[in-house]
């Protein structure tokens, strides 16, 4: 008995640690981490399909090592539906047939690990596909055992929101967003389940924040059912983990508690649960959150979370040029005409930035499956993509490079739909490689492809980049080797803006770690632009990278102001 006890209290003291030490427990390998995303049926097909495979990224693992990255984010390979890109899971422990099998993976993360590359996967955590047999269990009327794994309401309340559009936090936590997402069924266990997406994603039953007993399918986060779905999400991780891999993307983590509005049941599942349970079993293991919230998503115990494109938050006033809907170009920061602002992105990003510092990150990836690519609209020049590519791979946090970011792989609109993607399609378009058919992307027949390729003669390659010394593909590994050789540029590396937010053309900011300072100038726009530059001579700086045609300070009426060309980029040591 004496034992016991003190065997939970050095369990619960070891919790306590890891919770108050968040930011120092964070796996050492982050500090310089960079991450390729591979959205892996676009990859590279190795049996002639016209999908991607296993196989397949392990062919090209030479080639993402020489692009300087250390640890790829693979989107779901297991068991799917296919009605969403793989995030409807009919089977969580098994890789998905089209993908290869999980001895195919289990080399994967091997020959990864030879190269010094980490492999993560995708974690669909909230909802499973309506064909996984967990979710046909549950639709039934008797007591089986995953009954409670999903969520089946009796009635359904009224709903006073109906009509009024709900932002990405509000369609995951409020109780009006939890409305619109009751299905209709048939099931003999019915009226209603909830799903989380689509309809053939089922939510799965992690309780609710605070049950309404009028309500009797809200149980509560601690009730045996959430409980069991627990330790069935810990099975999951356990046995991806133990088979070599090094960690989690969180699909929508932050939709795990239902009818949460500010999130503090569904931070305390993961912080008092989950992430601690995983960092004490896998103290170098890596949980990256779909949160889109860093501040939230650190105080519930993950190390990294995204900070891009959805909802009230993050970056789109910065790189959507193309509205999301309509494909009709759309002002924003990165684009010639220079009529974007930064006043948006600077007081998100700050907010979040001081929030997390030290304790976790705030990534801004170059693009990913959920939107559209950076190359699109009229931001396709290398020139263009080579000053966006500079913003990601010199800004502070994880950098996450887009397969295919790296050679300017254009996005293309108007395809139908694949797998449920709608406009999401083409993002997530075949990988070009080279000037073989269907540019070394698969040997199947063109209209067997994924999905169509862009079909422009003058279409850029990893061969055709290659070739060129001044390409995009070869600033971007010119760029990771700088961002390695000098801490002030890396994920640790303090951030300041030096430039005035409400005059957004030019953006200069100041990185520094443990007594390195480097200075970022960037000018997107197509015409010279200039800011009172009081901070440096020119004598203190020495150029250490970047693409531009000339970057001067001069005095203008008595005050140091920089001056940068058009389609510009900058990047000093300061001596
Ligand atoms: C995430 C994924 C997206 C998917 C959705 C539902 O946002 O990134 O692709 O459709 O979750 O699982």
């Amino acid at each position: 008995m004496k034992k016991a006890q003190l065997l939970a209290a050095a369990i619960l003291a070891a919790a306590m640690f890891s919770v108050q030490a968040n930011g120092s427990s964070r796996p050492g390998w982050l500090n310089d981490a960079v991450f390729y995303q591979i959205y892996p049926s676009s990859f590279q097909d190795s049996d002639g399909n016209g999908i991607g495979d296993i196989p397949g990224i392990i062919s090209r693992l030479d080639y993402i090592r020489s692009l300087g990255v250390t640890a790829i984010w693979i989107n779901p390979i297991y068991v799917s539906g296919w009605t969403d890109g793989g995030y409807d899971v009919i089977d969580f422990y098994r890789v998905d047939p089209r993908f290869g099998t999980n001895t195919d993976l289990v080399t994967l993360t091997k020959e990864a690990h030879e190269r010094g590359i980490k492999v993560v996967l995708d974690l669909v955590a909230g909802h499973s596909s309506d064909k996984c047999e967990w979710f046909l269990q549950s639709r039934e009327a008797e007591n089986l055992r995953y009954s409670d794994y999903y969520i089946w309401p009796s009635f359904k309340p009224e709903d006073d929101s109906e009509g009024k559009v709900l932002d990405y936090a509000a369609m995951v936590s409020s109780k009006a967003g939890l409305l619109r997402k009751f299905v209709p069924t048939d099931a003999p266990r019915g009226p209603y389940y909830i799903k989380n997406f689509f309809d053939t994603q089922p939510a799965l039953n992690f309780g609710f924040a605070d049950p309404d007993p009028a309500h009797p399918w809200e149980q509560a986060v601690d009730d045996p059912g959430p409980m069991a779905m627990r330790r069935e999400l810990k099975n999951i991780m356990a046995f991806w983990m133990d088979k070599g891999v090094d960690g989690f993307r969180v699909d929508m983590a932050s939709s795990l508690v239902k009818n949460d509005p500010d999130k503090a049941a569904t931070i305390a599942l993961w912080n008092e649960d989950l992430s601690v349970w995983f960092n004490l079993e896998y103290p170098e293991g890596v949980l990256i959150a779909e949160w889109f919230n860093p501040e939230e998503a650190t105080r519930a115990g993950f190390d990294l979370d995204f900070f891009c494109h959805e909802g009230t938050y993050n970056y789109s006033t910065l790189f959507f040029n193309t509205d999301r809907m309509s494909g009709k170009p759309k002002d924003c920061y990165f684009s010639l005409e220079g009529k974007g602002e930064l006043r948006t992105w600077y007081d998100l990003y700050m907010k979040q930035y001081s929030a997390v510092k030290g304790e976790g990150y705030v990534c801004m990836p170059s693009g990913n499956h959920d939107f559209t690519r950076l190359a699109a609209g009229d931001r396709t020049s290398e020139d263009q993509l080579k000053i966006a590519m500079s913003f990601f791979l010199t800004m502070p946090g994880v950098p996450f490079i887009y397969y295919g970011d790296e050679i300017g792989l254009k996005n293309i609109s108007g395809l139908p739909s694949v797998e449920g993607a709608g406009n999401r399609t083409g993002t997530r378009i075949p990988m070009l490689w080279d000037s073989t058919e269907n540019a070394g992307f698969s040997t199947a027949p063109k209209d067997r492809l994924y999905i169509p390729q862009d079909p422009d003669p003058g279409r850029r390659t990893v061969e055709s980049q290659e070739k060129n010394e001044t390409s995009l593909l070869n600033y971007v590994r010119a760029l990771l080797t700088l961002r390695r050789n000098h801490p002030a540029l890396g994920n640790n590396g303090d951030w300041k803006l030096l430039s005035d937010p409400d005059k957004p053309y030019p953006m200069i900011y100041e990185r520094e770690y443990e007594g390195e300072k480097c200075l970022v100038v960037l000018n997107p726009t197509s015409k010279t632009v200039n800011a009172p530059f009081p901070y440096y001579k020119s004598e203190d700086l020495s150029v250490i990278g970047g693409s531009y045609n000339s970057c001067t300070i001069k005095k203008i009426r008595r005050v140091d102001t920089m001056f940068i060309s058009p389609v510009s980029v900058v990047i000093y040591k300061v001596k």
